[in-house]
């Protein structure tokens, strides 16, 4: 793969969610999914952002701490495996505080004035005073929490993608400006001399054959040679590459936004499901509660009789046997709704059946973690701490190009 000044070596995926309550089917389709294959393709951080639930809930901050356990346990009962991943909590890593204060010194207002998801959310929720300077800086400080680990990948919803972009104009705008690393020839030097003298002049003559004539299958093996040295740190993996290229220092590698491939799921009333529609079920609600909201959720208005033949096309219920039931069942359901072969009673029951069956194992694990709150907390601890290392080596390299490594000896 071409690397050209993008991030196709940073292999780092981190993704945040705020801890607004607990997680439900709609968080599972749309992120989760997502996180639990990327965790064993990816080096991943997953975290809490309970500085951004704060952005909007600044007012009543009570509900966040127990919010941000229940997170944790959500994630691990999904199967989100902190073995193969690191999970954290955003204000036990200081430094994306100090990241996001350094990114403002060079972020133009009219950057973030212009996030749609500024005005949209300002609308949205109107009894909040949102006009705060916390919250116009909500984006950047997402920006910290991705830049702070140079990831390469940010799985998020498509209502993301804006942060996203505002991310990597950030990243361009703090390389162009602070992207001429002091010594960089000579550190250049030491990294091609880690390679080993036969590595070394492969590179060298990639290098060499690639600035001269511009042949790009020369530009591909130095970056496949620099891609396969596993004893090079990050950084200097970083400097081979942007000396290969004939640029300077890629200090903040521009991240790509990974989207959810999964539709999304529908909410009980057939709108986007969502917390603030009320229309949600809860990975870990008790079976007869599921059961219950299913019986009454609306259906094709056109079925008022049980005689009356229905389209499932029109029917919320419809969206979550595409996602719960089998193929068999669904051309149960196509059949027996179209022709008032069966009831919309019997069809909810099959589905919701098949709900509560699938939440089993989830609900199963959680009650494990749930009792057993010292493992969590451990978990959490040691992610904090691996998250740490990765962000305060990143801050290292900003510091010291912003001027800010003040030595007193
Ligand atoms: N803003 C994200 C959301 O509401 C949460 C978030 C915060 C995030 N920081 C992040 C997501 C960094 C991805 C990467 O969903
Ligand atoms: Fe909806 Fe099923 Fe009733 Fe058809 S039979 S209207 S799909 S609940």
């Amino acid at each position: 793969m071409s690397v050209s000044g993008t991030v196709s070596e940073y292999q780092r995926v981190v993704s945040g969610m705020r801890p607004t309550g607990p997680l439900h089917l709609g968080h599972y389709h749309g992120v989760i999914k997502n996180w639990l294959k990327l965790q064993y393709e990816y080096e991943c951080f997953f975290f809490v952002a309970d500085w951004h639930a704060l952005t909007t809930h600044y007012e009543n901050p009570e509900a966040i701490e127990e919010n941000v356990w229940e997170t944790f346990i959500d994630w691990l009962a999904c199967g989100i495996n902190p073995g193969a991943c690191k999970l954290f909590i955003q204000s036990r890593v200081p430094e994306h505080a100090e990241l996001h204060l350094l990114l403002s010194m060079m972020t133009p207002l009219g950057w973030l004035e212009r996030v749609p998801t500024y005005k949209d959310q300002q609308e949205k929720l109107k009894e909040k005073d949102l006009a705060t300077y916390g919250f116009l800086g909500y984006p950047l400080l997402q920006s910290a929490d991705i830049l702070a680990y140079k990831a390469g990948f940010v799985p998020v919803g498509e209502d993301q993608v804006s942060h996203l972009e505002l991310t990597r104009e950030v990243a361009r705008r703090f390389n162009h400006l602070y992207g001429k690393e002091q010594d960089f020839e000579e550190k250049v030097q030491a990294a091609v001399t880690k390679m080993g003298k036969k590595n070394a002049s492969i590179y060298l003559d990639s290098l060499k054959q690639y600035q001269e004539t511009g042949n790009t299958e020369a530009l591909e093996r130095g970056q496949a040679l620099i891609s396969s040295q596993g004893n090079l740190s990050l950084s200097d993996r970083e400097r081979l590459y942007g000396y290969l290229e004939g640029r300077s220092k890629i200090i903040l590698p521009e991240p790509h936004p990974i989207l959810s491939a999964n539709a999304k799921l529908a909410g009980l009333d057939g709108q986007k499901m969502s917390k603030s529609y009320n229309n949600t079920i809860a990975l870990r609600e008790e079976p007869e509660s599921i059961e219950k909201k299913i019986r009454i959720m609306p259906t094709d208005p056109a079925r008022v009789r049980r005689t009356d033949k229905g389209n499932p096309e029109k029917c919320p219920v419809w969206s979550l046997h595409k996602v719960y039931s089998s193929q068999e069942t669904q051309q149960w359901v196509m059949q027996g709704c179209t022709t008032a072969g069966i009831g919309c009673l019997e069809c909810k029951k099959s589905v919701s059946d098949a709900i509560i069956e699938s939440l089993k194992p989830i609900q199963e694990r959680a009650l494990e973690y749930q009792s057993n709150m010292r493992l969590v907390k451990e978990i959490v601890r040691e992610g904090c701490e691996a998250a740490r290392d990765v962000a305060e080596e990143t801050l290292e390299e900003v510091r010291e190009v912003m001027g800010l490594v003040h030595r007193d000896k």
